[in-house]
């Protein structure tokens, strides 16, 4: 259930233990977000939690290829399905493909006592 906070107008939504996106590393999620939902992913990064909208910024469609799988069979890049754009893993930047150069959209994540929120805002 989401946790509104009346002061920033901002929504923590529990999405997983931290352990389910260690083990299989990318997660993807449609959480509230303002009056609507939005489809984001989570990537286990080291001892970090990215958390991305799943959205590629060439054409907008969904990066997975399958569910909850958005990694290179490599697994050092993040890829997307539609035409193989990589995207480097700790910041979402572009490094090849039709939107080499351009960037996923972040969103803000944390992870308290084991369990990963993402923090959402209306704007
Ligand atoms: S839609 Fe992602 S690379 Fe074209």
């Amino acid at each position: 259930m989401p946790d509104r906070n009346q002061a920033s107008e901002k929504t923590t939504v529990a999405l997983c233990r931290i352990e389910a996106l260690r083990e299989k590393r990318t997660l993807g999620f449609e959480i509230p977000f303002g009056e609507t939902t939005r489809e984001i992913f989570l990537v286990a990064d080291g001892d970090h939690v990215r958390g991305y909208l799943d959205r590629c910024p060439h054409r907008g469609t969904p990066l997975a290829w399958t569910p909850d799988r958005y990694l290179d069979s490599r697994g050092e890049h993040l890829i997307c399905a539609t035409h193989g754009a990589l995207f480097r893993i700790g910041d979402g930047h572009c490094i090849a493909g039709p939107c080499r150069g351009d960037a996923l959209t972040p969103v803000e994540v944390r992870v308290e006592e084991g369990e990963v929120f993402v923090v959402t805002s209306p704007t």
